[in-house]
């Protein structure tokens, strides 16, 4: 079972995923083998971006002509693999991840995909990786999935570091739903995360009732 999102009926859901551009056998065979994972209880079901997701992250990085784009939270690489399909071939996808284990699989179909050349990945904390990257405009995209309660640091992390017309996409922030009534300090991170976005004038900023919801920032 490749991750649905909580917000539509399985009816609508199958109708949205069969509406996008479906994925390839590399993406197919990738979203397989992680779905395994998590029936082996070796990962979270959650983790993994929806299809639609990949499609439109995909197709959003071909649009903005990215060129240099960050994830941060790789797993076992498929919105990786979606982001670095978008970059032109001389692009560069920065990926940072702590898990050693959950990254070969990554690096497996990034290579079958002919995309390891563009896919630069960097293990450790992401926000230590981040921090030692020169503070100035670099990345055209950034992809945040990691740890909930580093979000507001990953984006003040991220601000000196877009270019002009530069993206950043933060995944996970309808929280399943948890919004109005947080439980974990996950999910608080987020609420209060989202309700700061919204008056920053740092940012212009959209919530896209995309998979579990997807922010969407640009630098002002
Ligand atoms: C939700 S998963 C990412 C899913 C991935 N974007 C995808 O669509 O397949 C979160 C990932 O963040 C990583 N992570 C969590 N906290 C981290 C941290 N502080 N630094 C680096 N990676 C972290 C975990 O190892 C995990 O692989």
């Amino acid at each position: 079972m490749t991750p649905r999102s909580f917000l539509l009926t399985p009816e609508l859901g199958d109708y949205v995923r069969a509406a996008s551009e479906p994925p390839d056998d590399v993406a197919a065979d990738l979203l397989a083998e992680t779905a395994a994972l998590a029936d082996r209880g070796e990962a979270s079901p959650t983790f993994q971006i929806a299809p639609e997701q990949g499609a439109f992250m995909q197709l959003l990085t071909r649009a903005l002509g990215a060129r240099r784009a960050v994830e941060i939270g790789t797993f076992t690489g498929y919105s990786a693999l979606c982001v670095a399909r978008g970059l032109p071939a001389d692009g560069w996808l920065l990926c940072l991840d702590v898990s050693e284990e959950w990254t070969a699989v990554a690096r497996r179909y990034w290579a079958r995909a002919g995309l390891a050349d563009r896919i630069e990945l960097r293990l450790g904390d992401a926000h230590d990786s981040l921090r030692a990257l020169p503070a100035e405009p670099t990345f055209d995209l950034a992809f945040v999935d990691a740890d909930k309660e580093g979000y507001a640091d990953y984006v003040e992390q991220l601000h000196p570091r877009m270019t002009g017309n530069g993206v950043v996409l933060l995944d996970n922030t309808l929280a399943s739903g948890h919004v109005f009534a947080p439980e974990t300090d996950a999910q608080r991170a987020i609420a209060e995360l989202n309700v700061a976005l919204a008056t920053d004038p740092r940012w212009e900023t959209v919530l896209l009732p995309l998979a579990d919801g997807l922010t969407m920032l640009r630098r002002r």
